[in-house]
């Protein structure tokens, strides 16, 4: 399944990114704030696993995110602000990485770096600002399931009609959590409107 978050934050943080004046510093900024509001909705449904605390008034029970059972997978390169924003909240989350690229005169992606351990019992959150095709993310998901992942989240800031449907009809139990669903892809796979190259505009590489 998938969900589109429609607020007007989101809405105001997704169309900064579009304009092609912020710097890269603002670009990452951006897509950190919006990260964390896709991860608030992504947990929106995880039950709290009780703890018991010192507090001012005695001991006592509480109900916490259980980050020791997560794993924070990204999409090298793109993906990275995105990573560091999950992780600061999320300071016990196992960090994973893989490198996908998609190759410009097929489209195809290509995985070339793989640091993810195994994912067995673990609730994998997997960011990357942007599903084209959906071949990166496809790669990605396989590569996850290969090492037993117990459930599968991903975190996007765009994300084209055609990528949904194919991550969906592919992988139904996976669930995405999208700040936009742009218009369509263009001839050369390009997202329309969508942001230019995401790599690119975080980290100012020519
Ligand atoms: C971008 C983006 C996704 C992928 C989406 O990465 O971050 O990973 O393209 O395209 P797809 O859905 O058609 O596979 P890119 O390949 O440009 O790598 P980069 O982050 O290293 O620039």
């Amino acid at each position: 399944m998938y969900r589109e978050l429609h607020h007007p934050l989101i809405e105001s943080l997704v169309n900064t990114l579009r304009d092609t004046a912020i710097d890269a510093f603002i670009f990452r900024h951006t897509i950190k704030e919006l990260t964390k509001l896709l991860l608030y909705e992504a947990l929106n449904t995880d039950l709290l696993t009780l703890k018991k605390i010192v507090t001012w008034d005695g001991e006592k029970e509480y109900g916490y995110i259980d980050e020791d059972t997560v794993v924070v997978v990204s999409v090298l390169r793109a993906a990275l602000p995105m990573h560091e924003a999950v992780i600061d909240t999320l300071h016990r989350a196992v960090s994973g990485f893989l490198g996908i690229k998609r190759d410009e005169a097929t489209h195809k992606s290509v995985l070339y770096y793989d640091r993810v351990g195994d994912c067995r019992g673990k609730k994998v959150i997997l960011v990357d600002p942007m599903v084209a095709t959906g071949g990166s993310l496809c790669d990605a998901i396989e590569v996850l399931k290969a090492k037993n992942a117990r459930s599968i989240c991903t975190l996007n800031i765009i994300a084209s009609p055609e990528g949904i449907t194919k991550i969906q009809s592919l992988y139904p139990d996976v669930e995405m959590i999208i700040a936009k669903v742009d218009e369509k892809l263009n001839g050369d796979m390009f997202i329309i409107p969508g942001l230019g190259d995401a790599g690119d505009r975080a980290y100012n590489t020519l």
